[in-house]
């Protein structure tokens, strides 16, 4: 049990999730707001890894009370294990700071079936592989990595993911999403994307991906709960939900995922139920879920990434970049909604550089599928923060921008011919761009 989730936090603020969107609503914050449009001026000039600007101090509060469980490190008498990747969200979210990216490399298996159907070989501990385990539990069992069982016979690797922004892009009303995918489906069919459907945790919804490789997840909300059991092995006992009329607050069991896996089970050892006896904490982790707020509302109020100055080059490597097709999929620009609950949210316009919609990749997808997007497809990756980036590409395979562009098959085909076709200083050009986001 974690210590810090004992405290009773819930009073302080409520998630409301009715679109799979992460809403914080705090009365407060929202007077604030509306009276100035915006909270005090940001601490002396921005850093990778801040808070949005602008935030009044009760946001700013939830900000920084994230940060500390996001960077939290867990002992196995806290929840940690019985296997896991490891033993903070930090850990791997850590470069250029606090919610960034690392060379972290994250390993899945499953089984397509002769069929077609996808197996995540549950009952083998799948569909993520942990690489650690939390070691001597008696004196003649230790509880160690998982290995790739020989059911499996599809393996990936997934590289971690920049979370710096994703609140904005959590912001973005779900019909401007569904509005770009017809845009791309009437405008470009043969590059055109589309939604990856997939399931609201708490509701057992369907919902509009956004996040992960391959918009596998439509919520912050519900990526902490995964991340924290599948990377941690982290398991909380339910949701809650506050009534804001009396602020009772109401915990809600789960249920099943898609294929059959529920948030609050705990991961066997590659399956081995019998290892669960030796769980320091039998059970749920925590009693309630408000760690999961904690890190949610961090990454919610987390701002994007700072860009890079712009020179003439990478002004006019802009125009190359949209000349020869790749914005089609790398969308520049979106605007959160006008009338979010939450003032410090509404009409930000900000530059992620995708559609978030997944798309035919060809050679280049990773051959799982997951929700409604297909094997051969993924998430247009956002390209803010690629300087910051070790590597490129889903598994990190790319080692220059150079790589990454020429791997682009199937819909990113024609784009990166004209890419190839470009002369030296166009090339040069789009580099400068690139290199600024
Ligand atoms: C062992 C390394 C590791 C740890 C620990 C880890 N992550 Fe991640 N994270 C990853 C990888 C790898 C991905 C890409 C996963 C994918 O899309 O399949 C990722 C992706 C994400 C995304 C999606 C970002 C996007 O681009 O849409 C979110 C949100 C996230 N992680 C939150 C968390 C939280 C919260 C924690 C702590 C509970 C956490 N992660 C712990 C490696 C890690
Ligand atoms: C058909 C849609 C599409 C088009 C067109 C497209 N991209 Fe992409 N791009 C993607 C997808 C999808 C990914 C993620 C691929 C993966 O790793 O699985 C991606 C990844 C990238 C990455 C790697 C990002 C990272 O974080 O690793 C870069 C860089 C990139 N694209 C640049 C470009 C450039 C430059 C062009 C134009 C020449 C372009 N793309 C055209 C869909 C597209």
């Amino acid at each position: 049990m974690k210590t810090h989730s004992l405290k009773k936090r819930s009073d302080k603020f409520r998630i409301i999730s009715q679109t799979g969107l992460l809403l914080i609503s705090l009365t407060a914050s929202q007077a604030y707001g509306q009276n100035n449009g915006g909270g005090p001026p940001p601490p002396s000039g921005p850093v990778d890894g801040g808070p949005l600007a602008g935030l009044p101090p009760d946001l700013l509060t939830l900000f920084n009370d994230g940060k500390t469980a996001f960077e939290s490190e867990e002992t196995p008498e806290e929840g940690l294990g019985l296997v896991f990747n490891d033993n903070a969200c930090a850990k791997c979210h850590s470069f250029p700071a606090t919610g960034g990216v690392s060379t972290t490399l994250v390993t899945k298996f499953g089984r397509i079936n002769p069929d077609g159907s996808f197996d995540p070989l549950v009952a083998f501990g799948g569909p993520v592989m942990q690489s650690k385990g939390i070691g001597q539990v008696s004196p003649t069992v230790v509880i160690g990595a998982e290995k790739v069982p020989l059911q499996a016979n599809i393996v990936v690797k997934r590289r971690t993911s920049n979370l710096m922004g994703l609140g904005l892009v959590e912001a973005i009303p779900g019909n401007m999403i569904l509005a770009e995918a017809v845009r791309q489906a009437t405008l470009s069919p043969k590059t055109a994307g589309h939604v990856n459907q997939v399931t609201n945790m708490r509701t057992g919804q369907s919902t509009i991906g956004r996040f992960g490789w391959k918009s596998q997840l439509g919520n912050l909300y519900d990526f902490s709960v995964d991340a924290y059991k599948e990377e941690m092995g982290v398991v909380v006992a339910g949701f809650s939900t506050i009534d804001p009329s009396t602020g009772a607050s109401t915990l809600h069991p789960f249920p099943n995922g898609g294929d059959g896996r529920n948030p609050s089970q705990e991961n066997a050892p590659n399956g081995n139920a019998a290892l669960l006896a030796f769980d320091p904490i039998p059970g749920p982790d925590d009693e309630n879920d408000d760690s999961i707020k904690e890190l949610a509302n961090f990454q919610a109020l987390l701002a994007p990434p700072i860009r890079g100055k712009s020179s003439t080059d990478s002004i006019a490597g802009e125009n190359i970049f949209n000349s020869i097709g790749c914005a089609s999929c790398h969308t520049p620009k979106w605007k959160t909604a006008t009338d979010h609950p939450i003032p410090a949210f509404r009409n930000i316009t900000f530059q992620p550089y995708s559609d978030f919609l997944v798309h035919d990749m060809g050679k280049l997808g990773d051959g799982m599928p997951e929700g409604t997007a297909g094997p051969r497809e993924m998430r247009t990756a956002p390209l803010w923060g690629l300087r910051f980036q070790p590597f490129y590409l889903h598994d990190g395979r790319a080692k220059t921008l150079d790589d990454a562009i020429t791997a682009h098959a199937g819909q990113g085909t024609v784009a990166a011919s004209a890419y190839s076709r470009s002369n030296a200083d166009q090339k040069r050009k789009l580099m400068a761009f690139l290199s600024s986001l």
